[in-house]
C-alpha cells in the first residue's frame, strides 16, 4: 500500500552539501518528496523527537549532535515507503550498512549516520506530525 514516513537528513550531510544526492538516491528508488523543509531543530524539538531514546546513554549526545547544524526534514511517499526507506538508507551503523545505500556511502559513524528514518506505521504517522501540518504535505 501507498504510506508515507518521516525523514531526516542529518547535520553530518547537510555540512557536507549531500541534500541532492540522498534526494536523488530517494527518488531512484521510487519515493517521492511530498513535503520538505530545510530548518535547524532546537535542544527541546530534538530532545522530544528522540525521547524513545532517553533512557540510552547516546541520548545527549545524539540530541547535540542533532542541533549542531541545519537538518532537513522530508516527508518520502512510496509504495511501502517505509520499509523502502529503510532499505535504501542501510543500517543504523554505517559500518553495517550495505553496499550502494545512503549510510554506506555517507555516513561518518552510528551518530552521525546521515539520515533518520520512520521504523513503523504508528511511529512515521508520529514523526510526520511532530513536523508537518497535514496542509504542508502535497502529494
Ligand atoms: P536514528 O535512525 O536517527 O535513530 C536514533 C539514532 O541514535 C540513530 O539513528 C543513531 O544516529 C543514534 N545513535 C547513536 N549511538 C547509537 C547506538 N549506539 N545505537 C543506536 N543508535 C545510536
Amino acid at each position: 500500500s501507498v504510506e508515507r514516513t518521516l525523514s531526516i537528513i542529518k547535520p553530518d550531510a547537510t555540512r557536507r552539501n549531500l541534500t541532492g544526492k540522498i534526494n536523488a538516491m530517494f527518488e531512484e528508488a521510487g519515493l517521492r518528496i511530498v513535503a520538505q523543509k530545510r530548518t535547524r531543530l532546537t535542544k527541546e524539538q530534538a530532545e522530544t523527537f528522540y525521547e524513545v531514546h532517553k533512557e540510552r546513554a547516546f541520548y545527549g549526545e545524539l540530541c547535540a549532535f542533532m542541533t549542531s547544524g541545519p537538518v532537513v526534514v522530508q516527508v518520502l511517499e512510496g509504495e511501502g515507503a517505509i520499509a523502502k526507506n529503510r532499505e535504501v538508507m542501510g543500517a543504523t551503523n554505517p559500518a553495517n550498512a550495505d553496499d550502494g545505500t545512503v549510510r554506506k556511502l555517507y555516513g561518518e559513524s552510528v551518530e552521525a549516520n546521515s539520515v533518520h528514518g520512520s521504523d513503523a506505521p504508528e511511529t512515521a504517522a508520529q514523526e510526520i506530525a511532530y513536523f508537518f501540518a497535514g496542509t504542508e504535505i502535497v502529494g
